[in-house]
């Protein structure tokens, strides 16, 4: 699985460093980071559920 964030759409809602800090981040500006680009074991629902509660639809899951 690889994890990433548009920065053209994230517009800062924050949910996904709010539901799963342990892959997500944020800048000086609180728009969203990735702290794990590719996340294993419990960090795979965790990026999931960040991806899913993303208002902007901004975080992009491949597969691997
Ligand atoms: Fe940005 Fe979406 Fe997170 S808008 S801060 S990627 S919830």
């Amino acid at each position: 699985m690889r994890v990433s964030i548009d920065r053209d759409r994230c517009s800062g809602h924050g949910r996904c460093y709010s539901l799963a800090p342990s892959v997500f981040g944020s800048d000086d500006d609180g728009y969203g980071t990735v702290l794990v680009a590719e996340p294993e074991g419990d960090l795979v629902a965790a990026a999931r559920t960040g991806a899913l509660n993303c208002p902007e639809d901004a975080i992009t899951i491949d597969e691997d």
